[in-house]
């Protein structure tokens, strides 16, 4: 059994294949937790909470302070503030008295196979009840009447589970919650690399790690969406870890809106996380009845070092999280316009580029920005979702129609939750966007922010979309979203709702997103934030892949690739080919090959070689796609290291074929350069479908791929494509 109670000991057991996550009902009921790491087959493991030591003036429970027990030095469970524990907080609970002080304590719980949705809220799902087994501890805070139900679902074939946390109301009186982290998770010592992924426009996700020190580290979104600067991912890495060995936890929150992680390592020298929705300017009045869930945090351990963590999430996140009609099936090959024609298009110039991209072996092609209102520039017209037929002269229907007609399928771009000044929807309803009283709206790319809290506002957008999605054939949408949140005030809600506007905006997203992927759940949805400014397993809820980066240049990409990898699988992860001039086409298919690939381009301007390569790469997307989509990735060279190389690559589960790629970054001084491939059956022989050699999997893997003769000049790449021979 997953889940197990001991009931003499009071003590909770969650195992998966290669984790335990062990805590205990305390006296006095205090959640204690115990353990967090490799597979333990013990229960008695009671003495794993005792720390030795009290900081300065701890203060103690009177009664059971006795043992040594401090909420302010052991590990707890699930944290709260200002009744004891100095450390950091996961829930406050504002009571109608104004005191925040809080303080949950074990009352039942009851343990249950599958997993619950949550509710308004995306979470991993399960197939078949098999899949999972679950976890609610009902705690109350008797002072405030709040009931805090923790919520836990081991998926054991994944090493991996998750929380979440549903505060209810059980009292009379109103309440507000201050802070609701979705988990607290708590670690004896502080040896541990904190690994995270930071960026800007341009530059997202790219991997940063450092050593926990004593005090709070974080990282946190305060833009209203997950954001291009942190990402809602943490890993812990052991200090021994390394891409294939040790010990590595990953968390990522389900969740696109405001979220923080913070770590803190204590006078213990014991560390601390605790993950979930950013309680800078959050606060959430609870009235007696209702009830909050908080986002769902995805914790996965691996006991084989970053890489097999990297792998679990892929999996998890392709089986349990990714839904719908696309969700194994094969993605189509793309060109989208925008950097071919940015605004400047006609149904005319579309269809020329429709007619080449055919030609190419290109299976869709999508109308970016512009297509709308009267939208020439970035500066007009969001909100108003209406044909501009001055540029699709005949009408979106019959430009869809003529691009079908050459074979190729349709897909249209949005930015549903926009809305721009100079616009008819801004000018029939100033009060529909973001505001507070009195003060100048900031803008944000020449726009500012529907209020997606209102249902009116959520009902509005949706019928313009629906109706142009219903009435005409369209296989993909594109849904943008611009800019960060400011003067976050809803024109609706009472002062002392003001504070749950990001969330409400959030979830009001997510309800939108939901309704355009229920009435239509043929359309491949793609999601977008100029660029990848809303990656998030939220997100990927509703739509299977999501554009990556504006940064198209190969070399660049790599980095932002590498990070997106740590967590998203390469199903996820939107990568065209463009036409910026640093590589040749080669590497650009090679790094986007590593994404959903597509085209970004102007295909009338390519010359004959230039298309002769396209050709190649459209063979080799078929060829290679179940290997890449299906298989497990491994990372072989990071694009930081000091090798000015990158290599990756991926093999099929029955490790029967795998593709490895290679890019040199900067020239190398030394031509002659062995790579130790991963992820082979050493026991099996594999032909390089290049050269015809045959090697052993435990030849390549341990003495290497000896790369002579192959290209290593600046931005040069090449691929191996390995087969498994049976018989040598
Ligand atoms: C930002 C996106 O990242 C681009 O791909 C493009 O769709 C533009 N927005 C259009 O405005």
């Amino acid at each position: 059994m997953p889940i197990s109670f001991d009931e003499s000991k009071r003590i909770f057991k969650l195992d998966t294949k290669t984790s335990s996550y062990i805590f205990q009902v305390f006296e006095q009921n205090y959640l204690v937790h115990l353990y967090y790491g490799a597979y333990i087959p013990d229960n008695g493991v009671e003495d794993l909470a005792m720390r030795c030591c009290n900081a300065s003036f701890s203060p103690a429970n009177a009664i059971i302070g006795e043992h040594g027990f401090s909420v302010d030095s052991w590990p707890m469970e699930y944290s709260c503030n200002g009744t004891g524990d100095m450390r950091i907080s996961a829930l406050a609970i504002k009571n109608h008295c104004g005191n925040a002080s809080t303080d949950v304590r074990y009352v039942s719980h009851r343990i249950f196979k599958g997993k619950p949705a949550l509710c308004g809220l995306p979470s991993l799902y399960t197939m078949s009840d098999d899949d999972a087994t679950t976890l609610e501890i009902e705690t109350i805070d008797k002072v405030t009447g709040a009931k805090v139900f923790l919520l836990y679902t081991v998926f054991e074939n994944y090493g991996a589970m998750t929380r979440s946390v549903r505060v209810e109301n059980s009292s009379d009186k109103p309440m507000d919650i201050q802070r609701v982290y979705s988990a607290c998770v708590e670690f004896p010592t502080m040896d541990y690399n904190m690994m995270h992924l930071y960026g800007m426009w341009c530059k997202e996700r790219t991997l940063t790690s450092h050593h926990l020190a004593h005090g709070i580290q974080s990282v946190h979104s305060k833009r209203g969406s997950s954001s291009h600067t942190h990402n809602p991912f943490v890993a812990l890495a052991k200090d021994d870890a390394t891409e294939d060995f040790g010990e590595a936890f990953g968390f990522n929150l389900v969740y696109s809106g405001n979220f923080a992680a913070d770590i803190e390592v204590d006078f213990n020298s014991s560390t601390r996380l605790i993950m979930g929705i950013n309680p800078t300017d959050f606060c959430w009045r609870l009235d007696p009845g209702e009830s909050f869930t908080a986002p769902e945090l995805v914790m996965v351990y691996s006991n084989a070092g970053v890489g097999e963590m990297s792998r679990i999430f892929h999996r998890l996140y392709s089986n349990h999280l990714i839904r719908g009609e696309w969700k194994n099936k094969k993605r189509p090959l793309l060109i989208n316009s925008w950097e071919a024609a940015y605004f400047d298009f006609d149904d005319d110039k579309l269809v020329a580029f429709a007619e080449r991209a055919k030609e190419l072996g290109i299976e869709m092609l999508v109308m970016d920005d512009g297509w709308f209102g009267v939208r020439n520039d970035d500066r007009r017209s969001l909100g108003d979702w209406y044909v501009n037929e001055n540029k699709l002269k005949g009408g979106l229907s019959s430009l869809i129609e003529r691009v079908n007609a050459l074979g190729l399928n349709f897909g249209i771009w949005y930015e549903p939750e926009m809305i721009s000044p100079d616009s008819d929807l801004y000018r029939a309803h100033p009060d529909w966007c973001l505001q507070v009283p009195g003060r100048e709206k900031s803008i944000g790319r020449n726009q500012y922010i529907l209020d997606m809290s209102r249902k009116d506002v959520r009902d509005n957008i949706y019928e313009q979309m629906a109706s142009v999605l219903r009435n005409n054939k369209i296989d993909y949408v594109k849904w943008d979203f611009n800019r960060n949140l400011t003067e976050v005030g809803s024109a609706l809600l009472p002062p002392e709702r003001q504070q749950e506007v990001y969330h409400r905006f959030v979830l009001g997203t997510y309800e939108l997103m939901g309704r355009i992927v229920n009435e239509f759940p043929h359309i491949l949805l793609e999601n977008c934030s100029g660029g990848g400014g809303r990656f998030d397993p939220g997100m990927l809820y509703f739509s299977p892949q999501i554009w990556c980066s504006d940064n198209t240049d190969p070399i660049e990409r790599l980095t932002i690739q590498f990070g997106t990898s740590m967590c998203y699988p390469v199903s996820t992860v939107g990568a065209h080919v463009s036409a910026c001039s640093r590589t040749g086409y080669e590497t650009k298919g090679n790094v986007a090959m590593s994404g959903t690939f597509g085209y970004e381009l102007d295909p009338i301007k390519l010359t004959e070689e230039e298309r002769r390569i396209v050709k190649k790469q459209v063979k080799d997307y078929h060829k290679y796609y179940d290997v890449i989509h299906f298989g497990d990735l491994y990372r072989l060279i990071a694009p930081t290291e000091n090798s000015h190389r990158c290599a990756w690559g991926y093999v099929s589960q029955d490790k029967s074929e795998a593709l490895f790629t290679f890019v040199t970054m900067l020239r190398c001084q030394n031509p002659t350069f062995y790579v130790r491939l991963k992820g082979l059956d050493p026991d099996k022989y594999y032909i390089d479908d290049e050269t015809d050699e045959i090697h052993s999997g435990a030849l390549l893997m341990n003495a290497g791929f000896n790369l002579k003769n192959r290209p290593c000049s600046d931005g040069t790449s090449y691929t191996i494509y390995l087969k498994e021979v049976k018989n040598k």
